[in-house]
């Protein structure tokens, strides 16, 4: 793997500051983190035209889309995941220099790697959000029906059934999208981005 030597950081012209003071808005990422099914894609989906109603400056960063185009070489073993964790977190990064709110959407089973993703960011930039769903009602939705092919071990390192999901330790937000409305989830977005002056 080629690393880093000889090459030089050229600061930008424009830098994240002046973004925001034109988008007259701050630019973070909620990294929602969850089991499949617990609705990440749908509650960030929904934040994410909420945002776009009120003109700011967003992006939506999604597991199955993201895994079709710049993470396609990779699966789920625990080293895949959490290449696809480190990538994403990168370009979350830069997304959030670019002056927008982006939203990502990942499992992120690991507490380890959504760490290094917050130790990318000023620490008001990054925002843990836990799609809180118990395993149960995930898999009494089961949209793909991915449950019910790794129940019959025709999946494997399906995370909840036999690879595992560390809960948030200490997330900024916690969403229990088994007993709140998505409207209700956006509204708890959209609070704690006003409390915090980013909107
Ligand atoms: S991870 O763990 O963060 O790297 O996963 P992520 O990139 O979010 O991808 C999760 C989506 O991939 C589908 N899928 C699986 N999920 C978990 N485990 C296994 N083995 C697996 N195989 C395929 C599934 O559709 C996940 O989407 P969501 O939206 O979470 O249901």
């Amino acid at each position: 793997m080629m690393n880093s030597t000889n090459l030089t950081w050229h600061s930008a012209a424009i830098s994240k500051h002046d973004r925001r003071v034109q988008n007259v808005h701050g630019s973070c990422t909620l990294w929602f983190t969850g089991l499949s099914g617990s609705g990440k894609s749908t509650i960030a989906n929904a934040v994410s035209s909420e945002l776009y109603k009120h003109g700011i400056s967003e992006y939506v960063l999604d597991g199955d889309n993201v895994r079709h185009g710049l993470n396609k070489d990779l699966g789920f073993t625990e080293k895949d995941r959490t290449e696809n964790i480190r990538r994403i977190g990168e370009v979350a990064k830069l997304f959030v220099d670019s002056g927008k709110v982006v939203t990502t959407a990942f499992i992120s089973p690991f507490q380890s790697d959504r760490n290094q993703v917050r130790a990318l960011f000023e620490p008001e930039e990054f925002i843990e959000v836990f799609i809180d769903c118990p395993l149960e009602e995930c898999e009494r939705r089961d949209p793909k029906q991915l449950y019910e092919k790794a129940r019959k071990g025709e999946i494997r390192d399906f995370t909840g059934i036999d690879s595992p999901y560390e809960k948030p330790a200490a997330p900024e937000l916690t969403i229990r999208s088994d007993q709140t409305t998505v409207q209700e989830a956006v509204n708890q977005v959209l609070d704690y981005l006003r409390k915090k002056s980013i909107l």
